[in-house]
């Protein structure tokens, strides 16, 4: 194939016919960021994060598509390529009705993980459960048994009925530790990257909304405010909706806007809906208002023999990931799901005990 010559960031790189500026940027270690592409999947530019400047054209241009061209000069870092990449991110989030965090977990003066918690309890990884309470309680005594349960009045759970019972169950799981620990359960990150963190906010959800998080649950809950157990604690862990984010702690859209010092826009496009879909038989758990449309889970399984696979519906503002339309999401095989899971770069996709810090 034939050689050529361009410069990104005065810096003179020699590449081949057919391979992108991303390619090129990449071969001198120049840094670009990018969201919507990734490695061995075609590229499709959808969110412009990864936008460089064509100096003599005095146009932008997205990288990860725009093909090198003999005698190219790019600016893939001055401050117009930097305003209009958080520019990008901005709009991303304006859409993106989701929380980072559990506000349970926001509010706790120690930033203890509860939905976690929760998820390994359903999960009847009691052991694990316990053990991440161990590590939270770092050798000293837990928190909760001197709070004011900060997080239970915080519970969003509360708007349906009654709050999950988070500090009985963390005090009972506190005092039934293995006597050796078994396994090592991190909460992913210290209680000051809670606060600390870029955090998205949902924002005021109305009641079928509302409806849409109870799907984490099942629809018959055994409620226990007194934990006595740990088959009591499962129980009602299981009334918990799972408001925080799987991919809290490895959300490609969170690490740009930390990046790029973004704080989440005030005030959120409202026709962004908040769906949620499980899929019972391999756990996929879909919500659409974590969704960026970057189609990486549609490419994915494109030539995939794995029938159904993920695709768009409907057209413009209102087009969302769904399974075909003749088809249950429960029918999205079980390796279409984990490829999917894979290379979505947010919380959008995640498997329902996904996240588990095990
Ligand atoms: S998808 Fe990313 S930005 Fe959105 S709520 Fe989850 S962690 Fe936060
Ligand atoms: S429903 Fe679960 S994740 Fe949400 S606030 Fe309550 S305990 Fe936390
Ligand atoms: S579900 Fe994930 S991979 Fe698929 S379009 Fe949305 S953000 Fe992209
Ligand atoms: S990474 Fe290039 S447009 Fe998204």
């Amino acid at each position: 194939m034939k050689k050529m010559k361009i410069k990104i960031d005065d810096t003179e790189i020699e590449v081949r016919e057919g391979q992108t500026i991303l390619d090129a940027a990449r071969i001198a270690g120049i840094e670009i960021p990018t969201l919507c592409h990734s490695d061995g999947i075609e590229p499709y530019s959808s969110c412009m994060v990864c936008m460089v400047r064509d100096k003599k054209r005095n146009n932008f241009i997205p990288s990860c598509t725009a093909l090198v061209q003999e005698g190219m000069d790019i600016d893939a870092s001055g401050e117009e390529v930097i305003a209009l990449r958080k520019k990008a991110v901005t709009l991303l989030l304006s859409e993106h009705r989701a929380e980072c965090e559990a506000q349970c977990r926001v509010v706790c003066p120690m930033g203890y993980n509860i939905p976690l918690m929760n998820r390994l309890l359903i999960a009847g990884e009691y052991d694990e459960a316990a053990e991440l309470i161990r590590s939270e309680m770092k050798g000293g005594e837990l928190n909760c048994i001197n709070c004011k349960a900060f997080c239970v009045n915080a519970c969003r759970r509360k708007r349906i009925d009654t709050p999950v019972s988070i500090r009985n169950i963390r005090i009972f799981l506190s005092r039934n530790l293995p006597e050796t620990p078994k396994y090592e359960v991190s909460p992913l990150y210290s209680e000051n990257d809670v606060r600390k963190r870029f955090a998205s906010r949902i924002g005021a959800l109305d009641a079928t909304e509302q409806l849409e998080w109870l799907k984490e649950c099942p629809d018959k809950v055994v409620r226990h405010e007194e934990i006595a157990g740990f088959k009591e604690a499962a129980e009602e862990a299981a009334s918990c909706m799972h408001c925080d984010c799987r991919a809290s702690s490895g959300c490609r859209l969170r690490e740009l806007a930390e990046m790029f010092s973004i704080k989440d826009p005030r005030g959120k496009f409202i026709n962004t809906p908040v769906i949620k879909k499980i899929n019972h038989k391999t756990g996929l758990v879909f919500e659409n208002a974590k969704c960026i449309k970057c189609g990486l889970c549609v490419r994915a399984v494109a030539d995939s023999t794995d029938e159904p696979a993920l695709c768009f519906i409907n057209r413009g503002f209102v087009s969302m990931i769904s399974e075909p339309l003749t088809v249950e999401f429960d029918d999205i095989p079980a390796l279409v799901a984990k490829k999917c899971v894979e290379v979505c770069p947010t919380g959008a996709l995640a498997f329902f005990n996904e996240n588990n810090g095990t």
